[in-house]
């Protein structure tokens, strides 16, 4: 297994430096450091698939071809941000991960709120947004049987350092950072201990108590829940009123006519 470390910018984001005062026990801990990789996801599933244990972070300062959900790309400038990806081995049925999403973006709207106090939404199932705009994304990857997880591997992307001139012309309305968003200096190693402490936190109690021990908090932070809405899938589009985030983490919607439909996944705009 391949894990070296790197330094860059401001601050350096070593493995020694990250893990002091470090309080997880799960998460982080091996802990790969690099100062460029193409996706630290891709990285993640190679270490995941040679065997890495569960809780292995990889993290980079700099990402060649980050990518997001539905194959779009990831702006991950060097030094910018915050561009990781935990290894979990849950006992989980494929169709329950989508909840690794929620989970995810849970534990880094917590983080983002106890390091800077800024007011933070979720757009399920992958968003954490600040005023509207988004400030960090999720990207759920499994390898699995038919009917076994074997790893997943969790991707966050949190934008720290950018000023809206860092953004492609097209995400500039519409993305922002903590450096943006916060009057107050902002330190990454600072937020990636919180981000990975949080994470443990909710990954376990997941574990423990199920999903449901999660959802009224994901609820409270929805931006989705009680709006209209569209959800777009590979080939279907619903319209209809966000109802609830259901106890499995599908979205309750209620369409046109009355019609309820559980949604296990797709892409929300708000209407
Ligand atoms: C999304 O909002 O569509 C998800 C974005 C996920 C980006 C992160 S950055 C670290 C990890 N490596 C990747 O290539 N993607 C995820």
């Amino acid at each position: 297994m391949d894990c070296s470390s790197s330094s860059f910018l401001r601050e350096y984001l070593s493995e020694t430096n990250i893990r002091e005062g470090l309080e997880t026990s799960l998460v982080g801990r091996k802990i790969c450091t690099f100062g460029i990789l193409k996706s630290t996801n891709d990285h993640a599933w190679r270490l995941a698939d040679e065997g890495a244990p569960e809780g292995t972070v990889v993290i980079a300062e700099e990402q060649t071809a980050g990518r997001g959900r539905f194959g779009r790309s990831w702006s991950s400038p060097p030094g910018m941000g915050i561009w990781c990806s935990i290894i979990f081995r849950p006992g989980l049925f494929p169709w329950e991960a989508p909840r690794m999403t929620m989970m995810a973006a849970l534990a880094a709207a917590r983080a983002i709120r106890a390091s800077t106090g800024l007011v933070v939404s979720l757009k399920w199932p992958n968003d954490v947004l600040i005023e509207g705009r988004k400030i960090c994304g999720i990207l759920t990857e499994l390898s699995a049987d038919t009917d076994a997880v074997r790893f997943v591997i969790t991707g966050i992307g949190l934008n720290v350092h950018q000023h809206e001139d860092d953004f492609p012309a097209a995400l500039r309305d519409k993305a922002t950072s903590l450096r943006m968003a916060s009057d107050v200096p902002v330190s990454r190693i600072q937020v990636i201990r919180s981000l990975l402490s949080e994470t443990e936190k909710a990954y376990l109690l997941m574990n423990t108590s199920g999903f449901a021990a999660l959802r009224r908090e994901i609820v409270s932070l929805s931006c989705v829940v009680g709006r209209a809405v569209s959800v777009r899938q590979r080939n279907r589009l619903y319209r209809g009123k966000v109802l609830d985030i259901d106890e499995t983490g599908g979205l309750v919607l209620e369409l046109a006519g009355g019609r309820i439909e559980h949604i296990i996944s797709g892409e929300v705009q708000l209407v």
